[in-house]
Order: structure tokens, then C-alpha cells, then sequence
């Protein structure tokens, strides 16, 4: 049976900590990796190998983003500290958004890297190579790459929003949301905010 550490209530578990920088680094080289790859579109050599790396660690992103949602559902929440119920419920939204945004782009990386009649097979981890897709609309097929460059976009707004109800709640508010998500998080003695359970 999963069962999350819970060494301090002020902050998320250990492993909720760990796999919550892991899926932003992975994010952050998915996208620089994403970019690259339309730099590089007129060399096909380059432009292969760029794509087998973005799409094995996409894929990967993909087990991480498992692990995390099964571990979250394990996990209590830290102790709140103080937040009002429409910021506890936007930043709920948000996150949700945020892993299905994640997923999305997965998905749709899948197809968008599916092997053409006359292109280059690409393999996963240089071994397993994508399935070739069928039965999905025209529409979408003809516009799989657009709609996953549009669904990057989405997501950088919604980690926009996720760091700046973060930046907000501990440099604004000073209730320190940002330290629960710190292996060292705690907050500083010397503020006497309200600290109540929220489950
Ligand atoms: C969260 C996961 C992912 C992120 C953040 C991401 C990010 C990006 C970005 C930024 C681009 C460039 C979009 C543009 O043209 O502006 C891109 C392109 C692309 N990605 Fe992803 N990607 C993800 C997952 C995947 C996966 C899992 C695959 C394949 C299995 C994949 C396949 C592709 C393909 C085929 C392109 C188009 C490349 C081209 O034709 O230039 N992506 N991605």
C-alpha cells in the first residue's frame, strides 16, 4: 500500500516535494527541448534526435505525473495557513488544469510524433518505436502540431498563475505558501498567523 511520509505539517510530504520539482524541470526542458526542434526543422539528422529526447522524456512526464497524482491522493495537506476559501478553490482549479494541460500535451505529443507514411519512425528511450495512429478525425490529425504549440501556451498561463498565487501568498500576504513546497520549509517563528486544519 503507497503511503506518503509526513514528516511536518507545515509542508507537503517528501515525495510530493520531490515529484513537484521533478514534473517543472521536466516541463522546462520539454519546452526549451519543443523549441529547439522548430529551430532545427530544416535538419532532419538533428531534428530527429531532438524529437526522440522530447518525446521519451514527454512519455516519461507521463509516469511521473501518475506517480504524483497516486501519491497527492495518499497525502494529507499541509496545515493551511490562513487562506480564504476562493484562494484555496482557485489554486485547486488551477493545479487541476495545470495536470490535465500536462496530460493533454502528452497526448497529443503522441500523435503529433506518430511515424508518417515516408518520415522516420521515432523510438522511445532509442527503443520502443510510437504506433502509428489511426481513426482520429482529419481536422485534428491535419492540426495535431498546432494544437499542441496552442495547449504550451495554455500551460505556461497556467504556471503563471500557479508561481504568481505563490510569489503573492508568501512575499504579499507573508503567510509563506512558497515554503511548503521546500524540503527545508518552515515557516519563521516570530509571525503569529493563524495556522488552522483544512483537512
Ligand atoms: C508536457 C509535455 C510536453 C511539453 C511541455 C512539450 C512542449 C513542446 C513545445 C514547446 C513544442 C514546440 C511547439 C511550437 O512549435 O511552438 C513541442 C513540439 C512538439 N512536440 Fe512536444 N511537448 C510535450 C510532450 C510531447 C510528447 C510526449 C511528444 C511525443 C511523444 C511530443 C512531440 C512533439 C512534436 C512532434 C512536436 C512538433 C515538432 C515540430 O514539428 O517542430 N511532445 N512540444
Amino acid at each position: 500500500m503507497l503511503k506518503a511520509s509526513r514528516p511536518n505539517q507545515e509542508r507537503w510530504s517528501t515525495e510530493i516535494i520531490v515529484l513537484h520539482w521533478l514534473t517543472a524541470v521536466c516541463v522546462i526542458v520539454l519546452v526549451v527541448v519543443g523549441w529547439e526542434l522548430g529551430a532545427h526543422a530544416a535538419h532532419i539528422g538533428q531534428r530527429t534526435m531532438l524529437l526522440q529526447w522530447h518525446a521519451s522524456l514527454g512519455v516519461a512526464l507521463l509516469a511521473v505525473l501518475l506517480v504524483r497524482i497516486l501519491v497527492r491522493l495518499v497525502s494529507k495537506r499541509p496545515l493551511s495557513f490562513g487562506e480564504s476559501q476562493l484562494r484555496h478553490r482557485s489554486a485547486l482549479a488551477v493545479q487541476v488544469a495545470l495536470y490535465l494541460a500536462m496530460i493533454a500535451l502528452v497526448f497529443t505529443g503522441v500523435v503529433a510524433a506518430a511515424p508518417r507514411p515516408f518520415g522516420p519512425a521515432v523510438h522511445l528511450f532509442g527503443i520502443w518505436p510510437l504506433p502509428r495512429i489511426s481513426g482520429l478525425p482529419l481536422i485534428v490529425m491535419q492540426n495535431i502540431r498546432s494544437i499542441h504549440a496552442a495547449l504550451v501556451w495554455f500551460m505556461i498561463g497556467l504556471v503563471g498563475m500557479h508561481v504568481m498565487a505563490a510569489v503573492y501568498g508568501t512575499f504579499v500576504r507573508g503567510d509563506w505558501t512558497l515554503l511548503r513546497m521546500v524540503p527545508w520549509g518552515r515557516r519563521p517563528r516570530k509571525k503569529s498567523l493563524e495556522i488552522e486544519g483544512d483537512g
